[in-house]
């Protein structure tokens, strides 16, 4: 796959989060998605692509658009899969708190695992404990392994969880075994993508949050060198019939999906900080202008570009 594709996405997350951002602390989730969603949609068709989109803002009709299956790009240039959130952490950014952020993974076609709007129980960490979690172990097991393979104690770890009621036992069974907590309200793409960091200061994200944000955070973490495993967890017969409809057969919706299985091939993703994260900033505008600040990595070359660019609206008027 073209490598410079990479850099072209990173034009499409940061129009996503400039358009967006607009709308910090405003209080209107829906106007600050569709704002991503339209910048986001007008800046793919630049791209010199054949693209699909597999991970979207929802079944056609649910979305106005990036629906699943748009085709997406200029139409010339290589096929390839997308997974997107073009706003990630809607209540987040309505409420102006941290963590949102613009997101797109590409791959070849047929790599991304094709996640029903449902839930998912993940576990994820960064290179320094790939190959030590197994999501059929307890927690505490897989915290004991993740210890040992990263030469630190349990209490050394800093564990991400979504602040939710149904991570009560979770939360309690963490804190037994001696393990930090970082609790977060939204945007668990983002906690999942620092656990590659060191110095983001969280090690392993562990609990349920979305579907399609798994796949996502798969896609980073492949490209990142770190590891995932997942498990579908509908809410009720309308989200397994969701699932159903996308293929996924009963016998798989408690399956144990790893990352491989999530996200595949010649993955590359691009993010840009809606609002300041562990990850990266958020958009700061200026007279006549603003900065971004991206994440773009591919897992060919494993490389890992963090890009601060200042744009000048005068000579791009849409923002
Ligand atoms: P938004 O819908 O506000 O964008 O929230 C995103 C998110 O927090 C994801 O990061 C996470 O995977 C999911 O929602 C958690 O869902 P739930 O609120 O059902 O726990």
């Amino acid at each position: 796959m073209e490598r410079n594709l990479a850099l072209e996405m990173v034009r499409v997350t940061e129009a996503a989060a400039l358009s967006s951002a607009r709308w910090m602390g405003i209080g209107n989730e829906k106007a600050a998605h569709q704002a991503a969603v339209d910048a986001m949609r007008r800046t793919f068709d630049a791209v010199a692509c054949a693209g699909t989109v597999v991970i979207g803002e929802g079944e056609r009709g649910g979305a106005p658009m990036l629906f699943m299956g748009e085709r997406l790009g200029g139409g010339e240039g290589p096929a390839l899969d997308i997974a997107l959130r073009a706003l990630e952490g809607r209540r987040i950014l309505a409420e102006g708190r941290p963590n949102a952020l613009a997101i797109v993974a590409i791959t070849d076609a047929g790599k991304f695992f094709r996640a029903p709007d449902t839930a998912m129980d993940k576990i994820a960490v960064g290179p320094r404990a790939r190959g030590a979690v197994d999501l059929t172990l307890p927690p505490e097991e897989n915290l004991q392994r993740i210890a040992e393979v990263m030469a630190c104690h349990v209490e050394d770890l800093a564990v991400v969880i979504l602040n939710r009621p149904r991570h009560a036992d979770l939360i309690r069974t963490i804190r037994r075994c001696g393990a930090r907590i970082k609790l977060i309200q939204d945007g668990d793409v983002s906690a999942a993508i620092a656990t590659a960091f060191p110095e983001s200061g969280v090690d392993v994200l562990m609990g349920s949050g979305g579907a399609p944000e798994g796949v996502l955070a798969a896609a980073a973490l492949q490209c990142l060198g770190g590891d995932m495993q997942a498990r579908l967890k509908p809410r009720n017969d309308r989200e397994v019939e969701g699932a159903r409809r996308l293929g996924i057969k009963d016998k798989d919706l408690d399956r144990v999906y790893r990352i491989d299985d999530l996200a595949d091939g010649e993955l590359m993703v691009a993010a840009t900080g809606v609002t300041d994260g562990d990850l990266l900033r958020g958009v700061r505008f200026f007279g006549g202008g603003a900065r971004t600040h991206s994440l773009a990595v591919r897992r060919r070359s494993g490389t890992v570009r963090f890009i601060e660019a200042s744009h000048r609206f005068e000579r791009s008027p849409e923002y």
